[in-house]
């Protein structure tokens, strides 16, 4: 291995399971209405899996369209990823489900849980691989059945999350190629772990009679919290990004951000003095589908024509850890 290569974007594809949730559903299920979820969020509906449709199920199709787009077979493959707080089970990973679904050779596989800085925090995991030559095409999914961690209950919560998948190709550049992934920072702060969490079903508070009688098995978050940390730290990593590569705001031609709340991007796009157009926003489509928010948002746009090769795109995202990261690219 001799290092120095550098990763492009090969092909994408998402996947948005066909049963919908409005917010005309959720006044028969809690105390809200369509008019406070739309204001307050700017979320409209989401997509709900199936009953037995599972998350492997939901990446498996986002995987397949990547795959087709890049030209590759999954035995092209050296290394399938999955940025994913729900998945199919503990253990085996999803991303080993994945694998075999796929019909991939014995490659390496993993799941990575970063919550909804999942995919970018994948992202930049996969371009280490790439840039020093230990591996040439890898799939990076985000993918996410986070209903069935929602208590239907909990107004606060329940009007916001969605199952997605998402999912893109990334691949050794040819030398010379200027579209390329320019750069990824990541950060974290445990220190503000407590303010979004899935308390049961760890080793800390194994499943019991008891995890069902307290709802732990459900998320948990300090919404208003979140929101402030959401958009201080979005706008930080928007700017180390620019920063890092010696960029202004007005040469990016599109911000795809985590998808989490209308309101929170609004005031990203203000603090980061980035205008409003340019922020890909489909939250009042899908909600917040953590881990596959990004890729779902990014290949959205690409098929409503907005995005195209070429363009220099910048990724941020932010969720529980509390984690952040952004990814700079060339598409
Ligand atoms: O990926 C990261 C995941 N988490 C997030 O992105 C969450 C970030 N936070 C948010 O998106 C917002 O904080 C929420 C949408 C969760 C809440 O919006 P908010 O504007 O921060 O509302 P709030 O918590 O300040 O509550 C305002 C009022 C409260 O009533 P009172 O105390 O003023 O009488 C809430 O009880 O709104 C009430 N409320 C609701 N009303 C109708 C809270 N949820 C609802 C609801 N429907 N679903």
């Amino acid at each position: 291995m001799v290092g120095n290569y550098r990763s492009r974007v090969a092909g994408t594809g998402s996947y948005l399971p066909e049963k919908l949730l409005t917010n005309a559903d959720l006044e028969k299920m809690v105390e809200t209405n369509d008019q406070w979820i739309t204001e307050r969020t700017g979320i409209q509906r989401r997509h709900l899996a199936a009953d037995g449709e599972n998350t492997s199920d939901l990446a498996l199709k986002a995987s397949q369209k990547a795959l087709a787009e890049a030209g590759l077979t999954a035995q092209d493959l050296d290394l399938v990823l999955v940025a994913t707080v729900s998945g199919d089970q503990v253990m085996p990973s999803t991303a080993c489900v994945l694998q075999s679904k796929l019909g991939c050779r014995q490659i390496m596989a993993f799941d990575l849980s970063a919550a909804c800085s999942g995919f970018v925090y994948g992202l930049s995991v996969a371009d280490q691989f790439i840039r020093t030559g230990m591996y040439k095409n890898i799939l990076v999914v985000g993918a996410e059945v986070l209903h069935r961690f929602v208590n239907y209950k909990d107004r606060e919560t329940c009007i916001l999350f969605g199952d997605a998948a998402g999912a893109w190709v990334v691949t050794r550049a040819q030398e010379g190629d200027s579209n390329i992934i320019m750069s990824s920072h990541l950060h974290a702060d445990g220190n503000l772990g407590e303010l979004f969490v899935l308390p049961a079903g760890g080793s800390a508070i194994p499943f019991s009679q008891q995890v069902l009688d307290d709802g732990t098995q459900y998320v948990r978050m300090k919404g208003r919290e979140i929101f402030k940390h959401a958009v201080r730290t979005l706008t930080q990593c928007c700017h180390e990004a620019l920063e890092a590569n010696g960029c202004k705001p007005d040469q990016v031609d599109w911000l795809v951000p985590h998808q989490a709340n209308a309101r929170i991007l609004d005031s990203v796009a203000d603090h980061f003095n980035f205008p409003k157009e340019k922020v890909v926003m489909n939250l009042h489509e899908t909600g917040n589908t953590s881990a596959a928010s990004i890729p779902v948002a990014f290949d959205l746009a690409k098929q409503e024509g907005k995005i195209k090769r070429g363009q220099l795109i910048l990724l941020a995202a932010f969720g529980a850890g509390l984690t952040s990261g952004s990814v700079l690219l060339r598409y």
